[in-house]
C-alpha cells in the first residue's frame, strides 16, 4: 500500500515519541521509506541514534549542521518526501506552523515543504483544551493540514483526557488514507452542529432542562471533523470532552443557541441536534429567587422559544445548503418526523424513538430513520458514534453530490 512512498517523519518531544520508532518501523513494514527528524525536545525522549538505526537512514536535529547543509540541506529534505508526518506534534511545533515560526530544522521544514503534512498532537489535556491550541488547530486545518487523533484517556502526566498520540494503527491507517487518494470529502466545508439541551432560568438558582445529554452532537461534531469539515459546534451545558478539530461555543439558553449560530454562519450545511427548550419566562425574575407565598404555587408565564432549525431552513439569503433537523419522538416515528420536517421547512430529519422504554436518551446506542425528499432509510441500531459516522458519510455525500 505504501511501497515507494518517501515520508519524513518530524519527532517532537513528548513522552509518547517512543511510539514513533514504532510508527516508523510499521510504514517500513508496508514499503514506504522513512527519514528521521528528532526536535531538541525529542532528543529529551529517544536518541538520533535509535532512529537512525530503525530506519536505516541519517537522523536530522539541527538546522545549522554544516555536514547536514552541504550533503542535504533543509529544503531538500523537506521536498523530498511524498508526506510529512508530525508524531507526536507537541503544542509548540503546532504554534510554531500555525504562525510560521522557522527558528530550528523542524519548523523551517514545515515552512518550507511543498508536501501535505499530517500530524498527530500529544499534549496534556488542559494544553490541549487552551483557546491558544484550539486557535492553531483551526488556523492548520484551514491550512490543509491534516490530523489524527489525538485520543482521549489516561494521559502520561496521570491526568485524563483529551491529548494522547493516536495509536499506532490509526497513524498508519491515516497516512494509508492519504495515498489511497482519500482526501477527506468535507475538506473546505464549514458546518454548524448544536448539541445537548438548554436551560431556561426560572430564577437565580432553578431553570427549565430536558434530558439531552449532548453525545449524539458531539459524536457528529466530531465525525464531521473527521471526513474534514471545518466544525463549529454550539453546545448547550453537557459535560463531554470537545472532539478533536472542533471549535466549540457554550451556550445557556436558546437565544444564546440562536445568536451564537447566526454568528458562526455562513455554513455549508447546519445540523440541529440540540435538544432546545421550546419555552422559556416571559419576564426575569430579577435576580431575586422565587419565595413560597401563602398566595398559592406562583403561576410560570412561559413565552416560545425562537426555533433554530426553522430559523435556518426559512433563510431568505445566505441559507445552508444543507439543513438537517433531529426528530425526538415517543409515538408514530416517521409520521411526525415526516410532518415535523415539512414544518420545519428543513432538507433532512433525522427521527428517532426517544421513548424510555428505548434507553436512547442518555444512553450510547440509537436507531434512526433518515427522512428526506428521497424517502425513509431506517438504519439498524448502532452506537452514537456510528450513528454519527455514518450520517457524517450522508452529509458528505449531499454536499459534494
Ligand atoms: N429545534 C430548534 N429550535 C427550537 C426547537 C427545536 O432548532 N426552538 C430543532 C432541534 O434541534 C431539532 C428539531 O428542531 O433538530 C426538533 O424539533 P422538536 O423540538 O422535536 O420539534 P417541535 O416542533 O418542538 O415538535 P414537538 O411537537 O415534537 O415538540
Amino acid at each position: 500500500m505504501l511501497d515507494g512512498k518517501r515520508i519524513l517523519l518530524i519527532i517532537g518531544g513528548g513522552v509518547a515519541a517512543y511510539k514513533s520508532l514504532d510508527l516508523a518501523r510499521r510504514l517500513m513494514e508496508r514499503g514506504a521509506s522513512v527519514r528521521g527528524v528528532l526536535t531538541p525536545a525529542g532528543q529529551q525522549f529517544i536518541t538520533p541514534m535509535s532512529v537512525a538505526s530503525l530506519t536505516g537512514d541519517e537522523c536530522y536535529t539541527e538546522l545549522f549542521s554544516l555536514k547536514d547543509e552541504a550533503e542535504m540541506g533543509h529544503i531538500r529534505l523537506s521536498r523530498e518526501a511524498d508526506l510529512v508526518v508530525i508524531a507526536p506534534a507537541t503544542a509548540d511545533l503546532m504554534a510554531k506552523m500555525a504562525n510560521g515560526l522557522a527558528n530550528d530544522l523542524a519548523s523551517t521544514i514545515l515552512l518550507a515543504t511543498d508536501k501535505q503534512v499530517l500530524i498527530a498532537p500529544a499534549m496534556n489535556a488542559e494544553m490541549w483544551a487552551h483557546k491558544a491550541t484550539q486557535r492553531n488547530i483551526e488556523t492548520l486545518k484551514r491550512d490543509g493540514i491534516l490530523m489524527v487523533g489525538p485520543g482521549d484517556g489516561m494521559l502520561a502526566c496521570g491526568e485524563v483526557g483529551p491529548g494522547r498520540l493516536a495509536e499506532v494503527p490509526d497513524m498508519v491507517a491515516a497516512i494509508e488514507d492519504y495515498f489511497s487518494g482519500g482526501i477527506r470529502p468535507l475538506t473546505g466545508k464549514h458546518i454548524v452542529v448544536t448539541a445537548g439541551p438548554t436551560h431556561e432560568p426560572i430564577d437565580p438558582v432553578r431553570y427549565i432542562a430536558n434530558r439531552s445529554s449532548g453525545k449524539q452532537g458531539f459524536e457528529i461534531a466530531g465525525a464531521l471533523a473527521e471526513l474534514g469539515a471545518k466544525v463549529s459546534l454550539v453546545a448547550g451545558p453537557v459535560s463531554l470532552n470537545t472532539p478533536a478539530g472542533v471549535s466549540r461555543i457554550d451556550v445557556e439558553t436558546a437565544v444564546e443557541m440562536e445568536s451564537a449560530v447566526q454568528n458562526a454562519l455562513p455554513a455549508d450545511a447546519a445540523i440541529c441536534v440540540a435538544a432546545v427548550a421550546d419555552w422559556r419566562m416571559k419576564t426575569g425574575s430579577n435576580g431575586e429567587k422565587l419565595k413560597k407565598s401563602k398566595d398559592g404555587i406562583p403561576a410560570l408565564d412561559l413565552t416560545e422559544n425562537p426555533d433554530i432549525l426553522k430559523g435556518l431552513s426559512g433563510m431568505k439569503s445566505g441559507r445552508p445548503a444543507l439543513v438537517v433537523g433531529f426528530a425526538a419522538e415517543t409515538e408514530k416515528v416517521i409520521e411526525h418526523a415526516t410532518a415535523k420536517r415539512e414544518r420545519k421547512g428543513c432538507d433532512m430529519i433525522v427521527a428517532n424513538d426517544v421513548s424510555a422504554a428505548t434507553g436512547i436518551m442518555g444512553g450510547d446506542s440509537n436507531q434512526v430513520h433518515i427522512i428526506s425528499d428521497k424517502g425513509v432509510e431506517s438504519w439498524p441500531t448502532m452506537g452514537k458514534d456510528d450513528v454519527a459516522k455514518a450520517l457524517a458519510k450522508t452529509i458528505a455525500a449531499v454536499l459534494t453530490d
